[in-house]
């Protein structure tokens, strides 16, 4: 179903994520026919540039991050796209883009540039006349460093902007299975009534990456694990998992149910955090080499242990880890079921717990590991197997996968915020992670080294056996 028609301005429309994620997904949602023909694109940025100019850098960037484009539906995309120079912190150019925008269509101001810049596009949005009731903010993350940046941001953007028309993206909740999450919770009767301390053990989620900080040193540095994955994408994934149902699919109903599981969150012992850093490959550089810091302490891999203290999840602990240049690419929420209580079958093989995984990336799906009889020679044994749905086999494998930021810039355009984080959230996440990042600045802890390509840090392994329990392998 097509959006209305809508004037998008992108500024940072040069950049990387404009040019590799933004452009290309509304490119897709083009091509399908859910962007209209007289939607408008319109890049802004502080290079003098005309269209033609502009349109031939899409068309480049088309090549590479959607090979799969078609001549045709490309030119008639490009048809759409304009670009006005605007300087963000300056005066020029504001004139020029007002004019260029329709009254009577939906109105969204994508600022896909640093947070610094929100506030001050914000304002001149307002002063130039161009933002009006109805038109949309869009702000990428890091929002904030921490929560006294973030409620400046905040407070910068609310100062010309309702609550309403604010949409900050975390792009995780754009995944589809992220969302197909809160449809196995709320869409089946099979496992809300399992889903608390009663009979869940514990939670791993999981976010491993193979990638380093890939030229964002200056960035990443700065940040850390902490900052970067744990604060946005780590939390949204435990607020999934953990929230109580909403009373509606809306975006405030969803919502409140999120901020109550972040504001239940426990402050962190530091002897349940593992922090690590990459260290040089043999031959090879390592984190400190990639951020042009020897002496750096910030992490390339967090695990901790997270409680949410409610009366659901008591005495449940949710392990999270994220890190980079790690074995595999891989991601997932593993709800861990307790054991049977009592065993008929002594001595005939393992008696585990139900696992139930829910893969975000690569190979979106969902598994139940399951026991049961091994049909092999030998008497009543047990074995483990594992009920497999994967996303591609039931549902068709020839279905593109539609990117996390196509559905959530089309989401902008209908005016739904569900998948959108809100301020007072993003506020709670850094209200939370805030005194754990103070607690080991303060201690002076460094990040244990562990090696390129595998699974982290020993420390981590180590929060979980003193426990009694083992992380799901990576790779
Ligand atoms: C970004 C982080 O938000 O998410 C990156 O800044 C990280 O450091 C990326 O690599 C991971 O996203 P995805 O979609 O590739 O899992």
């Amino acid at each position: 179903i097509p959006v209305d028609p809508f004037d998008l301005v992108l500024f940072g429309a040069t950049g990387d994520l404009a040019q590799r994620k933004i452009l290309p997904g509304l490119y897709h949602r083009f091509e399908v026919g859910q962007m209209p023909e007289d939607a408008r694109i319109i890049g802004t940025a502080r290079s003098d540039m005309d269209d033609d100019g502009f349109r031939a850098q899409v068309r480049k960037s088309m090549k590479e991050f959607a090979p799969s484009f078609k001549k045709d539906v490309l030119d008639r995309f490009l048809a759409r796209v304009e670009y006005v120079p605007v300087d963000a912190l300056g005066e020029n150019g504001w004139d020029k883009l007002a004019k260029s925008l329709r009254p009577d269509v939906v109105r969204a101001f994508y600022l896909s540039v640093g947070p610094k810049l929100f506030p001050g596009i914000a304002q001149r949005l307002h002063d130039h006349g161009l933002a009006t009731p109805d038109s949309r903010i869009v702000v990428e993350k890091p929002f904030g460093h921490d929560l006294a940046s973030a409620k400046a941001l905040n407070e910068g953007l609310r100062a010309c902007f309702e609550e309403h028309q604010i949409y900050r993206i975390d792009h995780y909740l754009g995944k589809e299975t992220v969302q197909n999450l809160m449809a196995l919770r709320f869409a089946n009767s099979l496992f809300e009534p399992l889903w608390n301390a009663t009979h869940v053990d514990h939670v791993q989620i999981t976010v491993a990456e193979t990638v380093g900080v890939e030229g964002r040193g200056a960035y990443y540095d700065q940040s850390g694990a902490m900052r970067d994955m744990v604060q946005n994408h780590l939390v949204q994934l435990l607020c999934l998992t953990a929230m109580e149902p909403p009373s509606t699919f809306s975006p405030n109903a969803v919502r409140n149910e999120k901020v109550k599981v972040i504001e239940a969150l426990e402050p962190v012992a530091s002897t349940d955090i593992a922090r690590g850093q990459y260290r040089a490959d043999k031959g090879g550089d390592g984190y400190v080499d990639h951020v042009g810091n020897p002496d750096s302490l910030t992490e390339s891999y967090i695990a901790l242990k997270v409680r949410v203290g409610n009366w659901r999840w008591a005495g449940v602990p949710f392990y999270l880890r994220t890190g980079k240049r790690l074995r595999a690419r891989e991601s997932e929420i593993a709800v861990f079921f307790r054991d049977p209580p009592h065993t008929i079958f002594p001595n005939v093989g393992p008696l585990h717990g139900n696992v139930l995984v829910i893969r975000l990336q690569p190979d979106e799906g969902i598994t139940l590991r399951t026991t049961i009889k091994d049909p092999g020679p030998g008497g009543f044994r047990l074995t483990d197997v594992a009920l497999d749905m994967s996303f591609a086999e039931a549902l068709g494998a020839d279905v593109r996968a539609q990117d996390a930021y196509e559905r959530l810039v089309m989401d902008v355009i209908r005016g739904d915020q569900t998948l959108f984080m809100r301020g007072d959230e993003v506020e709670a996440a850094w209200a939370w992670v805030d005194p754990i990042i103070k607690g080991w600045e303060e201690r002076g802890d460094r990040p244990s080294l562990y090696d390129q390509g595998s699974s982290g840090p020993e420390d981590a392994l180590m929060l979980m056996h003193r426990d009694g329990r083992r992380w799901r392998q990576i790779g």
